[in-house]
């Protein structure tokens, strides 16, 4: 508690219409609705207050200036446990004061204003503004065990985030539930999935503030979702346990809700290159085959994902002797191609006397149970299973230990699958009980965090026992999950309607702390249409994690199967990922830092311009800080496209787009419509077939001309190892100073040179007019042509050609020296 901490009775304040509202303080016995009542006791603990209201015990907190805890129960508040949040309460400056109706908490940003009769609590910021209130009458009340708090819904406020949630951007009027779900080709808009992230965002009236709930319980979310007086958040069961966050950007707010709950550990290079699988191959030279044409076809490509036929009888921890003879001389082969392993994962160890992980697991009583003993057995892929419990440390301990056996076959990454529990019948009984790491839990309240558990347990022994940084994947997860696992979105369909509802759900996990994020690209049930696999492969390229895969009974998806014509765009837009890998490593490192999505919604950087909302643009996104992406249905031939205030540059012609703009463009099969924001900065490097390989050794600096100041954050390491957290990585910030016509390459900071040697400047949108001095001398840039993509062989299906299309740029190749390099411009 800070130095200003005090107690002073005062004359009643203006805290706003909660006390317009007044409510009995028990509803009459037939309803079993207990609401808090009135504050009877208020004192100073430690980081906030204490409050003993009629029929609760509450806590409020202050964990920095800007995060608010708000913590309740009817009960005396349990050990504090979370499975999300790894940030402890900072010491910061807060104060508190009451006066006859009203307690007032504050910290340098933040006012508290708790209501005293009915208990209730109102958000304002330090001048004044009003940013979130309880419903006085509603306040945070319980039927049964079930606890929800209701907030009033703010004049045009807005709802987005949810992490892995179907719907529209903007999710007023909806309602959703978190109960992490096996949902084996759901419809893009069911809700629950298979992920719960029980973080949102709100805005209104220029205000933005996170709420994130942390209770792991089954819950529920409604944005004004059948009724026009409140949005709600609630849980069937535990504490209230809110999170409040006040920033002024939405940005901010993730920045801080990633300082809560962890942000991601810097993946492996080759995991952000192209990935290809499928259900399943097998045997190992089909492995091989498909990894050898990758690279006969020129389709660049760095992984090879291994489904459940690796495995014998879909045992864990073996492979299947006929089919894989040899896993690590296949494993070597592949490296050798540069491809790395990723191999699924189930928790379903198969009941079978014999199977080592089984009598092993049994031994060391590492599976969850019923009630009476009995181990819960439920049949899945292997037949009946038992299924280790991810909340025991003895669990997860057993479960690192067994993940060595990967790493001794030469596998680099693991696939999560199956974690939700999913098993035939899809129905896990509640009463089976869970460690909880110590708190001991049934179904209920451990359910969502089974998967988040499992993650963590294959990352931790992935990182104890594989010689380089590990890549992993889940299907299930709950907040915090970026800390150890990267996860795609399930069994989407291969539809165009899939294709586009995926987009937003990546951006929804972008909006809720998860950065690296994908689908699988062509759709997982059913065949994709020829044009479908053409618009979803250009789309995958700019999405996080980048993987091709496609269920057991469909037709093969690899590229080249959709033809020549498909093969070529596919080559063009995996080549260009690429080419955009300086840009894209970056940009997860800066992720790692600041927890901003790789793939960004536009209402991280557009927040309060009311067009984005909009469900015709909703699905538009920024793939990093600078790259706006236009994804539209395969069928469509023109698309409405809205361009956010600034300047846009068409990626591929250089043409300029003015922002603050809606607009109807012609679409093209081989083309994804993408921009490049003016000011902005775009490193590239040569095409090359893998990340293993090493590109040219001059970088290709792609500079937009504009008006705003910006700063991007350059990054590179050896793409494997840990080294780069002891110095060894290379980092410059570039910085675009219009105000003084200059152009900043700072000082570069870390103990590694660069990959490059020299540094192409490619200057977009500056003319033959302008003139440039590199360290204040004159240098004359020559005239250039700039094609991102080859001309494909054949002409779309509508008939329009496709010649070389490029731009005319300027350009000037420098020695890359670690010194501060300023390029002024007259
Ligand atoms: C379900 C997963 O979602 C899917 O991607 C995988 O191919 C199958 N399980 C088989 O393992």
């Amino acid at each position: 508690m800070g130095q200003n901490s005090m107690v002073v009775t005062t004359e009643a304040q203006n805290i706003s219409s909660l006390k317009k509202e007044q409510v009995p303080h028990a509803i009459p016995a037939p309803y079993g609705l207990l609401t808090p009542g009135k504050v009877e006791k208020v004192k100073q603990v430690e980081h906030g207050i204490a409050i003993k209201t009629t029929n609760s015990y509450v806590e409020i907190l202050a964990y920095s200036p800007t995060v608010i805890r708000v913590r309740m129960d009817k009960k005396v508040l349990g050990k504090d446990f979370s499975y999300a949040v790894v940030e402890k309460p900072q010491s910061v400056k807060t104060a508190w004061e009451q006066s006859g109706d009203q307690i007032v908490f504050s910290t340098d940003s933040v006012e508290v204003k708790i209501n005293k009769d009915p208990f209730a609590v109102a958000f304002y910021s330090k001048d004044g503004k009003l940013i979130n209130e309880d419903i006085a009458s509603m306040g945070t009340s319980w039927i049964g065990e079930q606890v929800t708090t209701y907030k009033k819904l703010q004049p045009e406020e807005r709802f987005i985030g949810l992490g892995e949630k179907t719907g529209n951007l903007d999710r007023k009027g909806t309602g959703y539930v978190n109960w992490n779900n096996d949902s084996y080709g759901y419809g893009a808009n069911e809700d629950p999935i298979y992920s719960s992230i029980p973080f949102y965002i709100g805005l209104h009236d220029q205000l933005c503030y996170g709420i994130f709930m942390d209770n792991t319980f089954k819950s529920d979310f409604n944005f004004g979702a059948s009724n026009n007086r409140f949005s709600s958040f609630g849980a069937d069961g535990g504490e209230m346990n809110y999170y409040f966050i006040y920033r002024k950007t939405v940005a901010d707010i993730i920045t801080d809700y990633t300082a809560l709950t962890g942000r991601m550990a810097l993946p492996p290079l080759w995991s952000l290159g192209y990935q290809q699988n499928r259900y399943s191959y097998y045997p190992d030279t089909e492995v091989i085959r498909i990894a050898k044409t990758l690279r006969e076809k020129k389709i660049p490509a760095d992984g090879i994902t291994l489904d459940i036929h690796y495995m014998e009888k879909y045992k864990l921890f073996t492979w299947d002797k006929k089919r894989f003879p040899q896993p690590a001389e296949m494993n070597k082969e592949l490296e050798a191609m540069g491809f790395k392993t990723t191999v699924i994962v189930d928790p379903g160890i198969k009941v079978e006397n014999g199977y080592p992980a089984y009598e092993d697991g049994t031994q060391k009583d590492v599976f969850i149970k019923y009630p009476d003993g009995q181990p819960f057995t439920a049949e899945v892929w292997p037949g009946w299973c038992n299924f280790p419990d991810f909340t025991s440390e003895k669990g997860r301990d057993w479960w690192e230990e067994k993940v060595k056996f990967l790493a001794n076959t030469g596998v680099d990454g693991i696939w999560n699958d199956m974690n939700e529990i999913a098993s035939w019948g899809n129905k896990m009984p509640f009463n089976v009980l869970f460690d909880y790491d110590g708190q001991g839990a049934t179904t209920i309240g451990a359910h969502n965090v089974y998967a988040l558990q499992m993650a963590r347990a294959s990352y931790e022994g992935a990182k104890k026992s594989f010689n380089e940084r590990p890549f992993i994947l889940t299907r299930a997860g709950y907040a915090g999950l970026q800390r150890y696992t990267a996860i795609w979105t399930g069994d989407n369909r291969a539809e165009d309607d899939h294709m586009i509802a995926g987009v937003r759900l990546l951006n929804s996990l972008g909006l809720s702390g998860v950065a690296f994020t994908g689908m699988d690209i062509g759709g997982f049930t059913g065949n994709p249409s020829i044009p479908l696999y053409a618009r979803w492969i250009q789309i995958g390229a700019f999405t996080p994690y980048f993987r091709g895969h496609t269920a057991v009974n469909t037709k093969s998806a690899e590229p080249w199967t959709f033809g020549e014509e498909v093969t070529e765009i596919a080559r063009n837009f995996i080549g260009l990922r690429y080419r955009l890998m300086p840009y894209i490593y970056s940009n997860f490192y800066n992720a790692t830092q600041n927890g901003l999505p790789v793939m960004r919604s536009l209402a991280i950087d557009y927040s309060f311009d009311n067009k984005i909302y909009d469900t015709r643009y909703q699905n538009e996104y920024l793939f990093g800080p600078d790259m706006l992406v236009l994804p539209f249905e395969s069928k469509e031939q023109f698309g409405e496209a809205y361009f956010p205030k600034g300047i846009w540059y068409d990626l591929y012609t250089g043409a300029v787009q003015n922002g603050n703009e809606e607009k109807i463009i012609k679409l093209a099969y081989n083309k994804l419509p993408v921009y490049v924001k003016g000011s902005s900065f775009i490193p590239m490097q040569s095409l090359v077939q893998s990340t293993q390989q090493l590109p040219k050794d001059t970088l290709v600096l792609n500079i937009y001309k504009g008006h705003t100041d910006n700063t991007y954050s350059y990054y590179e390491d050896d793409g494997k190892s840990y080294n780069y957290q002891s110095g060894d990585y290379y980092q410059r910030d570039f910085v675009y100073d219009p105000a003084n016509n200059r152009i900043i390459l700072k000082k570069k900071t870390g103990n590694r040179a660069s990959l490059f040697k020299n540094i192409k400047l490619v200057m977009h949108g500056f003319g033959q007019q302008e003139h440039f001095s590199i360290g204040g001398h004159e240098v004359s840039f020559k005239k250039d042509f700039v094609a991102l993509l080859t001309p494909i062989s054949k002409f779309d299906p509508q008939g329009v050609a496709n010649p070389l299309e490029g731009e005319d740029v300027l350009s000037h190749v420098i020695k890359n020296s670690d010194d501060e390099i300023v390029i002024s411009i007259q």
